[in-house]
């Protein structure tokens, strides 16, 4: 059970929707990011767990906290912004788009990849697997974004808990790769250390998908696990940004428990594996 299991709102104190307005209001005034379209019941819980994680009693305390101290900030968008990743998470996704997607771009030169929230990096790195295996790498150009620049800068390092090391190594054997993942990586006490060569097509930039506007076209757009903490409105938005992202007939992934079968924007993509959550750009 994790800790989030254990939350009770009656442990910090009744939020109610008037504080978590009152919140996202200060949040967008004062550090320029806008929740207020994430999906409520999951925002109120991580703000719970901030309450608890840091001894305070309610969101006016909290308030007083952010205006004062930066770094609770920090902790705060990273607790919101949900960063579990794993290593070719979800396998059989990864085998669908090694064996079914990069041979449809594998001819584009060059390759153009965004991954729109990487958090720490887990996914770039798969990515870069992937087409290093496949032996299209040097033609990928890919753009590792997210919101939270604290995240970027793990997925740079590339350094991780030597603990997180099992379910990886399980995901990349379901992923029947070439290799073995400790061909990529290097262990240094507690921790591994990813090839970092395998980052040598790789661009970070601090995105937020909320704000953010088109930046450039893509051939493949992962966005996995991310658009389930969003409103449908927002959910919308996002997929329209993602349409003037891609090329016409560039892919679109989101995360196994995502659709965008409920956007009205869905109608410009046509369903590529309903199973695996991959879309293809159909019109303007
Ligand atoms: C659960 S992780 C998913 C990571 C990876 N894509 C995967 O599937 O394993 C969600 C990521 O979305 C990012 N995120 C949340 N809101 C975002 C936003 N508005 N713009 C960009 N990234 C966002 C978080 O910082 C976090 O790193």
């Amino acid at each position: 059970m994790n800790n989030e299991t254990h939350l009770s709102f009656t442990s910090v104190g009744d939020i109610s929707l008037t504080d978590l307005k009152k919140l996202v209001t200060f949040i967008k005034n004062n550090f320029n990011f806008d929740f207020s379209q994430y999906a409520m019941s999951s925002f109120k819980r991580r703000v719970a767990r901030v309450l608890q994680l840091y001894s305070i009693s309610n969101v006016d305390e909290l308030i007083s906290g952010l205006v004062n101290r930066r770094e609770l900030f920090d902790e705060f968008l990273k607790e919101i912004t949900v960063n579990h990743t794993e290593m070719f998470r979800a396998p059989s996704f990864w085998r669908k788009l090694r064996d079914q997607v990069i041979p449809l771009l594998a001819c584009n030169q060059p390759i153009r990849i965004w991954s729109a929230a990487c958090s720490s990096g887990e996914e770039i790195y798969s990515l870069a697997i992937l087409l290093q295996e496949a032996g299209v790498y040097e033609k990928a150009r890919i753009v590792a974004s997210d919101i939270n620049d604290r995240v970027i800068a793990k997925a740079k390092s590339g350094t991780y808990w030597i603990r997180s090391l099992e379910v990886n190594e399980k995901n990349y054997q379901r992923f029947e790769g070439k290799m073995k993942l400790s061909d990529y990586y290097v262990t240094s006490g507690d921790n591994y250390i990813m090839n970092k060569d395998l980052l040598r097509n790789v661009s970070f930039k601090q995105f937020d998908l909320v704000m953010g506007s088109e930046f450039s076209k893509f051939d493949l757009i992962l966005c996995r696990n991310v658009l389930i903490y969003f409103t449908p409105e927002l959910q919308n938005q996002v997929l329209r940004l993602f349409n003037n992202s891609l090329f016409m007939k560039g892919f679109l992934a989101v995360g196994e428990k995502e659709t965008i079968a409920f956007c009205k924007n869905a109608e410009k993509f046509e369903t590529f594996c309903a199973e695996e959550r991959i879309y293809r750009k159909i019109s303007e």
